[in-house]
Parts: structure tokens; C-alpha cells; sequence
């Protein structure tokens, strides 16, 4: 699969998102079996966060990692409400012990609280001068944030981005591409839903013997410095999105695409959900 370079290390441009996992026990082997196929299949950077579940989505990720460590990448995220210089230590421990591991390779916060964004940073810088985590980075910060941040520290952004919600395509994007920061895409399959019945994607997907979703993920692979982190647990989703980043789309598709999911004419507000 191809990579990009993601905090000083080379990720796969299609990773795995874990919300919703964690939520029902009856559920939890398929998840662990999930997140361990997408990882045998090259998916091997996966997202997770302490929201999910309430820490239940990082217990599934550290049993489906048990072994396998060193081969993946992991993000998780903090709270804002524990983005604290005293929270933010404690958090990332939970964290850790739930993902059975010592470190964290990235580190988000997971949207913008009150707490002052320099007692953040002195946070994680902290936490990375431990060794616990490896670079730290923001989720569902609009240009406005990152400009008041302004920390070349800052490894990624991780914002809503799919081909309903292009917003970020006017302004965030280009800033991302030209200060070298690699965007992470969340919702990149529009969560499964009615995107996929738009016809002009369903017509694209018969064309290359594709599915829906996997024409959503290679539009957004379709440029570089954009990881998408779908989450799936169907075995049958894995493989299909594993195998989505081959998927090469044409000009004339792509123009399609625009002409059925308009790109930004102006500022839009940063879409979270
Ligand atoms: N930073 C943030 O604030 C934030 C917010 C939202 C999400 N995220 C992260 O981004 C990840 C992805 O977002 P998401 O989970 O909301 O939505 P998503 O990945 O766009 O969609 C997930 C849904 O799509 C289904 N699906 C997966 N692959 C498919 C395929 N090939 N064909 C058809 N359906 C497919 C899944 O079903 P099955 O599970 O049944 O296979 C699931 O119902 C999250 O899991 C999370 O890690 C971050």
C-alpha cells in the first residue's frame, strides 16, 4: 500500500478507525478479528481515542495489537476537558493501559476546549520527552486554530472530510499541503450512509468493478497528504478497503465527481461530527 510520512514515520494512506467499537461485548471479538485483518492487510495505522466507548475502543485495539506492536501505528486521542498540564498525564496512563502498550505514536486532542492551547502543548511535549508518545497532533481544528497554535510540533490534523463534505478543500487544505502537514480524513465513507446511493458514485464504481465506498477512499487518496481512517468491522469492508488504495481514478471521474458533490466556492465552517 502506499505510504506518506505521518510524524516521522511511514504510514499506510488507509488506515482503521475504531468509534462505535468497544460499545458491546458481544460484538468484541469481531473487532479485535477486524482490526487484526486490516492489519495483515497493510491498514496498519489505527485510530482510536478515549471518547470511544469510554475507553472501550482502546481496550479492543490493545487486544487486537497484542503481538503485532511494532507494526503499527497508533493514534489516540484526549479529551479536551482532560487537556490539562495535571489531565493530560493521567489521561495518555489510562490510555496506555488500555492499549497494552508503553507508547502512543501520536497523540491528538480531540477538539478544542478551555483549556489554554500553550498548557496543551507543554503537556504533550512533556509527555513526549518521557517517551510515552511519539509526536502529538489536533483534530477538528479550522485555520483560525492552527494559526493561533502555530507550532511546526503539530505532526497532523484530523477533520471530517469526504465527498459530501468538501469544506475543508478551500482553505485548510492547501494550508496543510504548503506547511507540509499531512491531513488525517475522518467519516471518509460518509459513515456508510446515503452517500453511497448517489448514482453518479454508484456509476463510477461499476466502471472499475469498484464498490461506492471504495470510489469515496480513492477520491480522497486521489492527492497527496491525506490518510483516510475508515472503520469497518464486516471482514468483507476490510478487504474492500484495503484493497481501495490500487483503485486509480481518471480525470473524467473525478470531474463527474465534482459536478455530483461541488467543491467549496468560499470559507465554510470546519464540519466536525
Ligand atoms: N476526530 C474526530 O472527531 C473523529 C470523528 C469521527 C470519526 N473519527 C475517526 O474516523 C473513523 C472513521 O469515521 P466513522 O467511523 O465515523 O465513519 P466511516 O469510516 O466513514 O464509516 C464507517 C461505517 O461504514 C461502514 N463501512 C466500512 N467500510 C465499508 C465499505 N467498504 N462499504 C460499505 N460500508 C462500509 C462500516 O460498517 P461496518 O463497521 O459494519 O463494517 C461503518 O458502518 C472513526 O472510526 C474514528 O476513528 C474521528
Amino acid at each position: 500500500m502506499r505510504t506518506l510520512e505521518l510524524a516521522g514515520s511511514q504510514v499506510p494512506v488507509i488506515g482503521q478507525g475504531t468509534w462505535r467499537m468497544g460499545e458491546e461485548r458481544s460484538r468484541h471479538t469481531k473487532e479485535v478479528a477486524a482490526l487484526r485483518l486490516g492489519i495483515e492487510l497493510g491498514m496498519t495505522l489505527i485510530d482510536t481515542a478515549e471518547m470511544y466507548a469510554e475507553g472501550g475502543a482502546e481496550e479492543v485495539v490493545g487486544e487486537a495489537i497484542a503481538g503485532l506492536r511494532d507494526q503499527v501505528f497508533l493514534v489516540s486521542k484526549v479529551y479536551p476537558f482532560n487537556a490539562s498540564r495535571r489531565g493530560i498525564p493521567q489521561a495518555c496512563e489510562r490510555s496506555l493501559r488500555r492499549l497494552n502498550t508503553d507508547y502512543i505514536d501520536l497523540y491528538l486532542l480531540h477538539w478544542r476546549g478551555d483549556y489554554p492551547l500553550a498548557e496543551t502543548v507543554e503537556a504533550f511535549e512533556h509527555l513526549r520527552e518521557e517517551g510515552k508518545i511519539g509526536r502529538w497532533g489536533v483534530s477538528n481544528f479550522d485555520l483560525d486554530d492552527l494559526e493561533e497554535l502555530a507550532s511546526p510540533a503539530c505532526a497532523t490534523n484530523q477533520v471530517l472530510y469526504n465527498l459530501e463534505e468538501r469544506g475543508i478543500e478551500f482553505d485548510l487544505l492547501p494550508w496543510s499541503h504548503h506547511h507540509g502537514m499531512p491531513v488525517m480524513a475522518y467519516c471518509p465513507i460518509g459513515q456508510g450512509g446515503h452517500m453511497l446511493a448517489n448514482s453518479t458514485l454508484k456509476q463510477i464504481a461499476a466502471r472499475h468493478e469498484a464498490t461506492p465506498a471504495q470510489v469515496a477512499l480513492a477520491w480522497i487518496l486521489r492527492q497527496n497528504g491525506v490518510i483516510a481512517i475508515p472503520k469497518a468491522v464486516r471482514p468483507e469492508h476490510v478487504q474492500l478497503n484495503a484493497q481501495a488504495a490500487q483503485l486509480q481514478l481518471d480525470i473524467g471521474d473525478l470531474e463527474a465527481l465534482d459536478q455530483a458533490f461541488h467543491a467549496p466556492q468560499c470559507k465554510q465552517r470546519l464540519a466536525m461530527v
